[in-house]
């Protein structure tokens, strides 16, 4: 059921767990992570960036097949198709081509700008019934080509935001994309608690959830965080997989090179990474 974020982050909020996002880059990976989602009975967000889109042929190539495959998978548990760190003009492409949840990350803009331009998406937002994530503070690292330097949020920023009605907020607590650097000093909970204690019942995202330590997610979701990205590990998940297959010589047994068997394991793969983030984040039995 393809559904807006809304009710499935405020539920989460309230039951003190998190919604796993999981982005997505082709076929397999839809399918591999609409397939978990079902089987665990949780809600999920798929995400898909702007890169990610280009792609796949284009926003509505995506939508449209998430539909289908909904549709012929008979998936039931709620799923929410979310752009990831989109522009405004990519935005409005997502609502065009009939996403059901966008991110509008204007956290690189002054905060006066990310305000209105945010304020403006939230309109169009509330009118069609979708949700919209906002970001205050860069989140660091590389993702698509968008490197963010890691900012920490300032807590009346995203109080300013979050009263702009968005339906999650993202902010930056320390947290990046990809794998964290051996040197990394942790997630910001002191801000964090601000940031909750000022934005209330808000759902707050949590981005870069590669490699951040079990205690600390859990901590982070008694904070407040409601929803956690997840991407590059279910790509190294999905490349590990594939390259012992090939290491192994499969793909050179008898039909092995098909790729049907062939993006077999990486899809097992990415299933299981799904599967352990999903018990962790407390998601399980929650659709
Ligand atoms: P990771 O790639 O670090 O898991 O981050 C994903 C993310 O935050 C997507 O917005």
């Amino acid at each position: 059921m393809l559904v807006s974020a809304k009710e499935m982050l405020n539920k989460a909020k309230a039951g003190k767990y998190a919604v796993g996002q999981f982005n997505i880059n082709n076929l397999e990976w839809t399918k591999a992570i609409l397939l978990t989602a079902q089987e665990e009975n949780s809600p999920v967000i798929l995400g898909v960036s702007e890169g990610a889109g280009k792609y796949m042929c284009g926003f509505k190539t995506v939508a449209d097949m998430v539909k289908a495959m909904i549709d012929e998978l008979g998936i039931t548990v709620p799923v929410a198709l979310h752009l990831d760190h989109g522009s405004y003009q990519g935005a409005k492409k997502c609502i065009e081509a009939g996403f059901s949840s966008i991110m509008f990350d204007g956290s690189h803009y002054p905060i006066e700008e990310n305000i209105a331009k945010t304020k403006e998406l939230v309109g169009v937002c509330e009118e069609l019934g979708l949700s919209i994530e906002a970001e205050v503070g860069a989140i660091g690292g590389e993702e698509d080509g968008v490197i963010g330097g890691g900012e920490v949020a300032d807590p009346n920023e995203c109080k300013m935001i979050a009263d702009l009605g968005v339906t999650m907020l993202a902010a930056g607590i320390g947290n990046i994309h990809g794998k964290y650097p051996e040197n990394w000093t942790g997630l910001r909970f002191d801000t964090l608690d601000a940031i909750q204690q000022l934005t209330g019942n808000m759902p707050l995202v949590l981005h870069g959830g590669t490699g951040i330590p079990a205690d600390m997610i859990k901590k982070a979701i008694s904070l407040g965080v409601s929803k956690i990205n997840v991407n590059t590990e279910c790509q190294l998940a999905f490349a590990d997989a594939t390259r012992k297959y090939i290491e192994a010589g499969k793909d050179l047994e008898g039909k092995g090179f098909d790729p049907r068997k062939l993006l077999a394991p990486g899809v097992e793969a990415i299933k299981e990474t799904v599967k352990e983030k999903m018990e962790l984040f407390g998601s399980v039995g929650k659709a």
